[in-house]
């Protein structure tokens, strides 16, 4: 468990040019980044306009893929999105202009203890160890109706009138992220063998979390990490990566590369997912490493089902060589487990299961 202390606080406009790590950011050897650049993970680039024109070999062929990239490890790219690069562009560059911004303006929104919302910065952290470099912005999206709004009332809440105009881009990010995963559900529900409708109906109406992940440079790249690994507990990210390059994914013992690519969203399954496929499709820990150089930027859309939605696989997916592998849970208990009784790492699923076990 996290040891809990009074504020670090460093400025991270200062702490990028400095030689001297403090202590709390220095990761222990095993869990530093590789000395070497690691080698490239065979990602299959998905096609996904073609697998959506319902041609027989193009959705055989994108669900072959998907298939094999899920049993083993869980990542795969999608190109061919139908997401207008404008738009993409314009979440990045919003970014830039947000994280430049002096710290008090970004305190506006700032997250509170026990919440997954809000900015967050290891720069002013409330944790003492194994800190990442970075700081974040996470906000809640819902594809529901009567909260069509609910981005852009948050920026305006908590950032004022200024960031109405990023505020608006986020809210159009995240309806395009929401369409894209429903998509991509599709795709699983048909590699999976239930359907191209099971999943995208059960996240229809989901109530999702979308977080901008800045990395500043760092003069001691080998001793930190922008973030730690970790496996997302949600049921599926779609993060869209600058041209910098720091993702890491741990596959067969080892850590490899995912090479940054503009028009390719990385997709991989969380822990929600897994759970949904009684464990056919894993999830896998990952982590992000940071340069001496360049800021890096990222935007993670993390599918979440809504909260009365009971996570579970379909009756197809259970059989006698492959029982029930994990308990009924709903999401919201999942992501408080998170957010009040474990600081997410390499093992939180894990101890979710036997806490709910526990319980
Ligand atoms: C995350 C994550 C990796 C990255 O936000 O969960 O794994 O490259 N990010 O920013
Ligand atoms: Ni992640």
């Amino acid at each position: 468990m996290p040891t809990k202390e009074s504020s670090l606080s460093f400025d991270a406009s200062i702490l990028q040019h400095r030689f001297n790590i403090p202590p709390q950011f220095i990761w222990p050897d095993e869990e530093k980044p590789c000395p070497e650049p690691p080698p490239i993970l065979d990602v299959p680039p998905i096609d996904l306009s073609a697998f959506l024109s319902k041609d027989p070999n193009c959705v055989a062929n994108a669900t072959k893929l998907v298939d094999k990239a899920c049993r083993k490890h869980g990542f795969f790219l999608v190109v061919n999105h139908g997401i207008d690069m404008k738009l993409i562009e314009e979440a990045h560059m919003g970014m830039e202009l947000f994280f430049k911004k002096p710290i008090e303006e970004k305190e506006k929104a700032l997250r509170r203890p026990g919440e997954h919302c809000g900015y967050a910065s290891s720069f002013t952290s409330r944790f003492s160890e194994k800190l990442p470099w970075k700081e974040t912005l996470s906000f809640r999206y819902s594809a529901e109706e009567q909260l069509s709004n609910i981005v852009q009332s948050y920026f305006l809440d908590k950032l004022g009138e200024d960031n109405v105009g990023f505020g608006r881009v986020c809210q159009e990010y995240c309806e395009a992220m929401s369409r894209l995963s429903l998509n991509v559900m599709e795709l699983l529900g048909m590699s999976l063998g239930v359907g191209s409708s099971y999943y995208r109906k059960f996240f229809e109406g989901n109530d999702s979390i979308m977080r901008l992940n800045y990395y500043p440079p760092c003069q001691k790249p080998d001793l930190v990490l922008g973030t730690g690994p970790h496996c997302d507990p949600t049921s599926l990210t779609i993060l869209h990566q600058d041209d910098v390059g720091g993702l890491e994914v741990y596959v067969d013992e080892k850590w490899h590369s995912i090479t940054p690519d503009p028009q390719a969203f990385v997709v991989n399954v969380g822990d929600t997912f897994m759970a949904l496929s009684n464990g056919i499709y894993k999830g896998c820990l990952h982590r992000a490493v940071v340069n001496n150089k360049t800021p890096r930027k990222s935007l993670a859309f993390f599918l979440c089902p809504k909260s009365d939605k009971i996570v579970k696989p379909p009756k197809e997916l259970v059989c006698d060589e492959n029982s029930r592998t994990y308990p009924d849970f709903t999401w919201p208990t999942l992501l408080e487990f998170t957010q009040k009784h474990y600081r997410s790492d390499m093992k939180t699923f894990e101890a979710f299961v036997s806490w709910l076990g526990n319980k």
